[in-house]
């Protein structure tokens, strides 16, 4: 898909979709569109370019500029293109000379207060303007510079990846369209009018104000007054390649934007489904990381940890390590050793680290990163509704009546699904937010939430029950959809336990630490809405009732009838770009792909006989196993990828003795991270930007992961993997992940139609895709769950271990920020930094007074298990009695105060609830405060 670099087709007004179509003739050509479309855009349809300057296929037209006007028959004047609708037998005129009269005088006016410096501008050759004036036949422009002009206005350069430069502007609002409508940001306004207008950035600069550096103003900008500062250093891009993000799990598609083999931009790709041209900081600009002179590129080994690195060849790396797995299961025996697969890695390179494992291994020690984030959304949701994955699409929340963000924080985790949400919030739909914090979504603007449940770390569980119990005893139950579409008898018992009293509001008010009230009138709300929609995160799983949390949102769509239909739902946030994908791929130590039980004989031999060997029909170890096993001895070689278990996993100290006690560790990955201090053999990894494959998004969405550029360490991770397999004895014959996709389909009845044929044709396509679905399955449930009939799970409200005390009176809580990525070994090495250097501490005042904290103080963060320091943000998001950090810089070690308590029915770490007690030390830095 490599192509030679041309802009995105831009047919200026946006796609309309109605049942009824016009026909109308342009320039006497005749063409049928949708009712309600632009002229504009019919004239595109048709072939015929109308010169234009403030529309944008991306957002609403304005017909501010003037440009595009054209001659309708029986109509006077000359209307703006843009903003006239087409309407049935209209004939419409694009060429005339009064229309290119009055063309070029307009263009005139815009180019006589523009710099003709065109041939050293950064985007010459890639600028709507000089297009435009092409377009109209300017040749000349009357007035000189002497007069008014912006030509010498001041150059923003405060944001580290985009320049606004007010000389090059031309006020057509674009960007400022693009901040609100697209981003939901509201940054940027016109101040001022007539020859002073002028683009505000609340009147500062771009790096102090509101703006999140999402680049949809740049993207939006018709000329090089908002440029990428790769392109103004670099210069255009002269190919491209259409990819998928590799942050999180909104899973946005863009084009690589190319010189030689130098990305120059990442310009997100409009007909990405999941983002639809639109993107967020991270995937947008912070992909110099890739570059980073961090990098290993060379394999290397060591006997022991105490040793230096010695740089070898591949064949000598792979040798050397399967040697020694060989020799630790010779001595130790089969179990002895296993793997970690990173849900940052392609489905083809999970599907084989499993296979590796399975087959080469011999045993099924493998676990994935997804052990730490969304595990309990596989068990809930299998369990309740059969299928382990989210049952929507992204768009479907632009149906939705009444949304319910739970123990999510999308503006900042997931942040181009955040904007959708916002839009939709901004269109009136109603919002219940339960999270102990005042997310950003609460309060942004023109959104105001209509309920806040401020649950307590851990009572997520008490706070869903008491939802369902006044659902119930209100009778706002759908009766029908129960009696038709889930078990009888699982209900019957489960409505016995939702209506006791233990499950009120009132009596789980302490609990939930939410007002009884305010409870009800929620629950309300969700259960009288047309299309009622939960969305949820880490907030939810990460918890020792984790599982018992996703069953309890399950319960309340099934309960509420809000499942199988667009605008409804339970929508898991997925951390990671591939969280869902490396579930998937079987990387569970219980589950075969496609989520299919290891101890079915039947599936074992499907595996068995494309694989000529033997399957162990016994479950292997969990990641925390693991590492048990290895602190007594039993476990002791362990091939991690993609994954930096030191820093992310909890209770740090655990880890790092379990890793501290491997015979033989093999980290592969693209920085010497945390845990390869404890590495014996350092197999360097490859960005997503050095090979292909697929990633599967929180929407079940399989979308192509292309080479842009050749691996650094001259491997792709699924070559790298096949080689250590070689060298284990155990052959993988593969040319392309192509080939192993092709595998994956012949052994997954979800993925039977899966190839990449289909998906460069599709662009991308949700699983389940087979027979009864070609072209995969956008919403699931739709007339029956995937299990039958659903299920009721009884999800008793069981108080976690971990309590506050007088010694760890207050609790911990963590989540993510904007700028920075899990464990921030990508974005802390691009200028993402800049929006947060270090990991803080927010307090609340009253806690903050009662210790004597002020703003930018160091702390000490102190648990059962541990002791930290950060610095200290007195924040009014967090209540008194709660405290919050996130985890993305190692130096933070956030997780040496993290317990090891873990959800009952997956051991996802219970990361969201510490008890820990904060005082201040000595030393004060200068941090910002964040409000
Ligand atoms: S910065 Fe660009 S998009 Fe914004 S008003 Fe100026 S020219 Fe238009
Ligand atoms: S980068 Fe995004 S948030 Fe910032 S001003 Fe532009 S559109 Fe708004
Ligand atoms: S929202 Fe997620 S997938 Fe999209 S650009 Fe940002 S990090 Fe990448
Ligand atoms: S493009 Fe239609 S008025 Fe500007």
């Amino acid at each position: 898909m490599l192509q030679i670099y041309q802009p995105e087709q831009d047919h200026g007004t946006r796609a309309v979709t109605a049942e009824r179509s016009v026909s109308l003739t342009v320039d006497g050509l005749s063409v049928d569109v949708p009712t309600g479309s632009s002229v504009m855009r019919a004239a595109r349809l048709a072939g015929i370019k109308v010169p234009k300057l403030c529309a944008t296929d991306t957002l609403e037209a304005t017909g501010s500029c003037r440009i595009c006007l054209v001659e309708i028959a029986g109509r006077k004047g000359y209307p703006a293109s843009c903003t006239t609708p087409v309407e049935e037998g209209m004939q419409v005129l694009t060429q005339t000379p009064t229309l290119a009269k009055l063309r070029r005088g307009v263009m005139e006016l815009y180019i006589s207060d523009h710099p003709l410096d065109c041939l050293t501008c950064p985007t010459n050759g890639d600028c709507e303007l000089q297009d435009t004036a092409g377009e109209v036949g300017l040749r000349e422009v009357r007035y000189d510079d002497e007069g008014a002009n912006h030509l010498q206005a001041e150059k923003d350069t405060s944001n580290p990846y985009f320049t606004f430069d007010p000389s090059k502007c031309i006020v057509c609002s674009r960007c400022v369209h693009a901040c609100e409508e697209t981003q939901g940001t509201f940054a940027l306004t016109i101040d001022n009018r007539g020859f002073d207008s002028k683009v505000s950035v609340g009147g500062g600069e771009f790096f102090d104000s509101d703006c999140v550096s999402c680049g949809a103003c740049v993207s939006a900008c018709p000329t090089a007054a908002l440029t990428e500062n790769s392109i103004i250093e670099q210069g255009t891009p002269e190919h491209s390649v259409v990819t998928t993000c590799a942050y999180c799990g909104v899973g946005c598609g863009f084009r690589a934007e190319l010189r030689g083999n130098t990305v120059v931009r990442m310009s997100p790709w409009k007909e990405g489904r999941a983002n639809e041209g639109h993107a967020c900081v991270k995937g947008r600009f912070a992909f110099g990381y890739a570059n980073h002179p961090d990098r290993i590129t060379t394999p290397m080994v060591r006997d022991r940890i105490d040793q230096p690195w010695r740089e070898v060849s591949w064949d000598e790396a792979v040798t050397f390590a399967a040697s020694r797995f060989r020799d630790i299961q010779e001595q130790y025996g089969r179990n002895s050793i296993g793997a970690i697969s990173s849900s940052r890695c392609t489905n083809e390179e999970v599907y084989l680290v499993q296979k590796l494992v399975r087959a080469g291994f011999g045993n099924n020690n493998i676990d994935t990163c997804a052990r730490v984030c969304h595990s309990p959304t596989g068990f809930g949701l299998k369990q309740t509704m059969g299928e382990s994955a989210g049952t929507q699409t992204f768009d479907s929340v632009d149906e939705a009546d009444v949304i319910v963000v739970i123990g999510a924080n999308p503006t900042e985790a997931h942040p181009v699904f955040g904007s959708r949400l916002k839009k939709r919030l901004r269109q009136g739909a109603g919002l219940i937010v339960i999270d102990p914090r005042r997310i950003e979504l609460i309060d942004a603007p023109h959104i105001h939430a209509d309920f806040h449940l401020p649950v307590n770390p851990g009572a997520n569980v008490a706070v869903l029950n008491a939802m369902a119990h006044v659902i119930v005893t209100s009778g706002l139950h759908d009766e029908g959809f129960i009696e038709q579409r889930c078990e009888t008898v699982a209900f019957t018992e489960w409505l016995k336990f939702i209506t006791s009293v233990e499950n009120s509001p009132e009596h789980l008010a302490d609990a939930s630490g939410v007002d009884p009230q305010e409870l009800r009138q929620a629950a309300r709300l969700y259960a009288t809405a047309e299309n009622g929609a939960i969305y949820y995160g880490l907030g939810v799983t990460e918890h020792s009732q984790g599982s018992t949390g996703v069953m309890a949102i399950a319960n309340l769509a099934m309960l509420t009838g809000n499942v199988g239909r667009i605008g409804v739902g339970v929508n898991p946030l997925r951390g990671q770009n591939n969280v869902q994908g490396s579930c998937d791929m079987g990387s569970f130590p219980h589950e075969l792909p496609g989520y299919r039980h290891i101890s079915n004989a039947e599936t074992r031999s499907l595996f068995e006989s494309e694989w000529g060997i033997k399957l162990d029909s016994e479950p292997g170890l969990r990641i925390p196993n693991m590492f048990d096993a290895a602190v007594e001895g039993q476990f002791r070689g362990l091939y991690c990828q993609g994954e930096d278990v030191a820093q992310s996993d909890p209770n740090t100290q655990h880890v790092e003795h379990a890793l501290g006690s491997l015979d033989c560790l093999v980290v592969q990955d693209l920085f010497l991270n945390e845990t390869a201090k404890f590495a014996h053999v350092f197999l360097p990894g490859a960005s997503f930007l050095e090979k292909d494959g697929t990633f599967t998004n929180a929407e079940r969405r399989i979308s192509r992961v292309r080479r842009v550029m050749p691996p650094l360490s001259g491997k792709a991770d699924w070559e790298a993997t096949i080689a250590f397999a070689d060298a284990l004895g155990c052959p993988m014959d593969y040319n392309h992940p192509a080939e192993v996709m092709e595998e994956i389909a012949r052994l997954t009845p979800t993925f039977e139609g899966v190839n990449y044929a289909l998906l460069d044709e599709l662009g991308s396509l949700q699983w389940p895709c087979n027979n009864d679905a070609p072209e995969g399955t956008p919403i699931m449930h739709v007339d029956e769950f995937v299990r039958g009939k659903g299920y009721f799970a009884i999800t008793e409200y069981v108080p976690t271990d971990e309590r506050v005390n007088r010694r760890f009176p207050l609790l911990l809580t963590t989540g993510r920020i904007l700028s920075q990525y899990n464990v921030g070994a990508q974005t802390r090495r691009t200028d993402n930094s800049a929006w947060h250097a270090e990991d803080v501490l927010e307090i609340h005042a009253h806690d903050a007074e009662e210790r004597g904290i002020k703003n930018g103080d160091r702390v000490s963060i102190t648990s059962r298990m541990g002791r930290t320091e950060l610095h200290a943000a007195i924040s009014e998001r967090v209540r008194p009695g709660v405290v919050y950090t996130t985890f993305h810089h190692p130096d933070s070690r956030a997780n040496v105060v993290t317990t090891d308590l873990s959800d009952w029915a997956t051991n996802c770490p219970e990361y969201k609830v510490t008890a820990v007690e904060i005082r201040k030390v000595q030393e004060r830095s200068q941090i910002r405060g964040r409000g």
